[in-house]
């Protein structure tokens, strides 16, 4: 890879973006970065920002800017970061935005590519609501999109223990998608005027949303 691996995938809660940057993780060999894993982490561990964070998350709001910069900066420290990120779930505010781009700047780094993971809202309830994971490895699954190839059984590691996020009931999901299109949907336009972005739309099947997207970032990493 020549080029900048810093990819950024925006999309309202249930667009994909976790789903899809586990596949690109795989497939070009970078780094998914979710801040909502990194909170939860935070969470689980009982962290003074964890426990700043749970109660925000509970609500459906965003988290703030300081808390979330200072635990992306944190991992984006990290060594295997070097091969190129897949932010998923971040930026999500101007502020953010900004702090990435200074980030970046410092390191001489920049922005390949920002993927908007276009959806309709309609059916984001539903996407977000049937989810699950495996405990153990973290696969996503769905009740109706995506069940394991061996009912009960991660397709990845093999683990019978799945788990639901507190905050995928349908109440919460309406609050996360109005902070996002308050919030986050304006950095389509950010990213638009920096020339970095591109569109998918991700209403297709997950494989051809997951086709689209390596097209894109074959040609920003070529
Ligand atoms: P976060 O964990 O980032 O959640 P989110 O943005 O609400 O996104 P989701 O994880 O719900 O959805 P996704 O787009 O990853 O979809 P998925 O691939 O799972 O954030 C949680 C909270 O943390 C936030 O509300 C906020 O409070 C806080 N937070 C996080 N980052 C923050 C930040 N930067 N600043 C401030 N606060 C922050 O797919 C969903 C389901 O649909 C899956 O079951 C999947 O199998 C299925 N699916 C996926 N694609 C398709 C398809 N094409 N067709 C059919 N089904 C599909």
């Amino acid at each position: 890879m020549t080029k900048s691996a810093i990819l950024i995938l925006l999309g309202p809660p249930g667009a994909g973006k976790g789903t899809q940057a586990r596949m690109l993780e795989e497939k070009f060999g970078l780094v998914q970065l979710s801040t909502g894993d990194l909170l939860r982490a935070a969470v689980a561990a009982g962290t003074e920002a964890g426990k700043e964070a749970q109660a925000v998350m509970s609500a459906g709001g965003l988290v703030s800017d300081e808390i979330v910069l200072a635990i992306l900066k944190d991992r984006m420290a990290e060594p295997d970061t070097q091969k190129g990120v897949i932010l998923d779930g971040f930026p999500r505010t101007a502020g953010q935005a900004e702090a990435l781009d200074d980030l970046l700047a410092a390191q001489g780094q920049s922005i390949g590519a920002a993927i908007s993971l276009d959806v309709d809202d309609a059916a984001m309830v539903e996407r977000v609501s049937g989810r699950y994971t495996c405990a153990n490895c973290g696969e996503g699954y769905h009740d109706s999109f995506k069940q394991p190839a061996v009912a009960g059984v991660c397709d990845k590691c093999g683990s019978t223990e799945f788990k639901r996020r507190a905050d995928d009931n349908a109440e919460t999901v309406s609050a996360r998608l109005e902070s996002y299109h308050a919030q986050t949907a304006p950095l389509i336009t950010y990213y638009e005027g920096k020339g970095v972005l591109s569109r998918v739309d991700a209403m297709g099947e997950i494989d051809r949303v997951a086709a689209d997207l390596a097209a894109i970032v074959t040609q920003v990493t070529d």
